[in-house]
């Protein structure tokens, strides 16, 4: 247990082109210790309008971990450690649909886990647990940032299904069409699991908010993905991600009560293990 209980303290996961958060007041890099080893980088902490503010770079300031790489238990640790009660994932994704357009949010709530190279639990040997993932986000945490998307003018889309791939290749056409015609996803990326699964795991209320930057490649008037395009659209959604943080505070305000949706009591009953095994 933190010593925050009944605050809110918001956890950012920044991924490509979102390095860092404007306007924090105490604000200063913090290397946190994690017996799942070390975060993908320090951790920007300080307050934004009266509420404990925690960011972390996904990929590390310089962008160094891929996204097989990126300690994701470490970092789902570290902000657990600082007393986060929610985190706001921001990341770049392809998309599925004509409907959602490079440059537009989707506010995620499903996922198709199609990673393999990752650790994705922090149980097994010794403790095993089990949480339910049928709704892997948090619907008042999502509703906060669909809704200060929306009072900053971004075109913004309320549920998506994000199809996680492994990466760092992007998808082949057959693939494309696959996860778009029969598996019926909406967008698709390569870092939303298993952080989602670790923030259930930790008790902490997520959402995600995915930045579309490209049709990946199943578009017949879009080419092939490429990494130029996606930094592209990126830089022009760099402001909009920043603004969108800064008004996650006031959306959520300081004091806390339960999770209406129960993310923070994910694990009451979920470890098998008896106590004195
Ligand atoms: N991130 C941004 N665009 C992507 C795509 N098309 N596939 C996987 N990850 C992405």
């Amino acid at each position: 247990m933190s010593d925050t209980a009944g605050e809110t303290v918001i956890g950012v996961i920044g991924g490509s082109g979102l390095y860092d958060i404007d306007g924090l007041e105490n604000a200063q890099w913090r290397q946190v210790e994690s017996p799942w080893g070390a975060p993908s980088d320090a951790i920007l902490t300080g307050v934004l309008d009266g509420v404990k503010m925690a960011f972390l770079p996904r990929h590390g300031r310089g962008h160094v971990h891929a996204p097989s790489t990126v300690p994701y238990r470490a970092n789902i640790d570290a902000l657990k450690r600082l007393g986060v009660t929610d985190i706001l994932s921001v990341s770049a994704c392809g998309s599925f649909r004509e409907d959602m357009a490079p440059g537009d949010f989707v506010v995620v709530d499903q996922f198709i886990d199609r990673t393999f190279a990752r650790d994705k639990s922090f149980f097994g040997t010794g403790c095993v647990g089990h949480v339910s993932l049928a709704h892997p986000t948090c619907p008042r945490l999502s509703d906060a940032a669909y809704e200060a998307a929306k009072s900053l003018g971004i075109t913004v889309h309320m549920g998506g299904t994000y199809l996680a791939m492994e990466g760092p290749q992007f998808s082949t056409l057959a693939e494309s069409k696959m996860y778009r015609e029969v598996w019926g996803a909406d967008v698709i990326g390569m870092t939303n699991m298993p952080e989602a699964k670790l923030a259930r795991e930790a008790e902490i209320c997520y959402a995600s908010i995915a930045m579309i930057t490209d049709y990946d490649s199943w578009h017949p008037d879009h080419g092939a993905v490429d990494i130029a395009q996606i930094i592209a659209t990126l830089t022009g959604n760099a402001a909009k991600a920043r603004d969108l943080v800064a008004r996650m505070p006031a959306r959520l305000g300081a004091a806390r009560a339960p999770c209406p949706h129960g993310c923070d009591r994910a694990l009451e009953y979920g470890i098998m293990t008896a106590p004195e095994a």
